[in-house]
């Protein structure tokens, strides 16, 4: 079961990691495979948010376990389907635990081939209990901004630690291509490298499609980007299987 988990993360918030989640849960769905999309943001879940803002009683209790629903062919979950956004609690201890075992349950196994877990940013009690009592594998999200390259660095020292393995590294708005002068504009900074992050490194452009896509769950990408996607997901199925 272990091998079906897949963690979108980083310990900086902003850099995507819910952007890549849904368009990979989305990739991953269209060329037929059984998707969970897991929002496991407890303190701000963006998945409600983005893509199903009538939330309300969406999400089902089979003995304690929370069974996803289906949209557009996708098994969505989130604690957001349960607490609106402004309802905030504070889970500790058992309690936190409780609630992740909740979400991470035999009954999701069985309806996915693939779990796509979009992570709250941060490293701490919950994202230590959730890497080593569900196994699964890490792909790192980050942006060419110094704030964001040494946030990766921690991220990597912190999941090499608790000895987590990483699929690879995406490095999100990686470069801007422009439509007037049709060459790459560095917004953010200088790429990483593969020197520097001795992973397997993919690049994502800054693209206002991203984020009108998820929004109006059309695809409106360049090939470009489809097959940046394209990769990625064969990256991961390689990993399930
Ligand atoms: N490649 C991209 N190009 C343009 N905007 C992007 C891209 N990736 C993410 N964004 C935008 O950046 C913001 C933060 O993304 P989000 O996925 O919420 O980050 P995180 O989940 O890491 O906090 C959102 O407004 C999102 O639409
Ligand atoms: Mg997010
Ligand atoms: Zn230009």
């Amino acid at each position: 079961m272990d091998k079906k988990i897949i963690y979108v993360y980083s310990t900086k918030g902003g850099v995507g990691k819910s952007t890549i989640s849904i368009n990979l849960a989305f990739y991953l769905k269209k060329i037929h495979k059984k998707v969970t999309l897991l929002d496991m943001d407890f303190a701000g879940p963006s998945i409600p948010l983005l893509l199903e803002k009538n939330y309300k009683n969406k999400l089902k209790m089979k003995n304690f376990y929370i069974i996803p629903f289906k949209k557009n062919g996708l098994n969505i979950s989130s604690i957001g389907f349960i607490k609106s956004p402004n309802e905030i609690s504070f889970l500790t201890g058992k309690y936190l635990e409780g609630a992740i075992n909740q979400f991470l349950n035999e009954e999701l196994f069985k309806i996915s081939d693939i779990i796509i877990v979009d992570m709250p940013p941060g490293f701490g009690e919950f994202h230590r209990y959730l890497f080593t009592n569900y196994p699964g594998k890490v792909i790192l999200i980050t942006i060419p901004h110094f704030l964001s390259k040494e946030n990766l660095k921690r991220g990597l020292t912190l999941l090499k630690h608790i000895n987590i393995p990483i699929l690879e590294i995406i490095e999100n708005m990686a470069y801007f291509e422009c439509l007037n002068c049709k060459k790459k504009h560095q917004i953010f900074g200088e790429n990483i490298t593969k020197k520097e992050f001795p992973f397997k490194i993919i690049q994502i452009p800054f693209n206002i499609n991203l984020e009108k896509s998820v929004l109006s769950k059309q695809k409106m990408f360049s090939k470009n980007i489809d097959n940046i996607f394209k990769e990625i997901a064969s990256d991961i199925i390689n990993e399930v299987q």
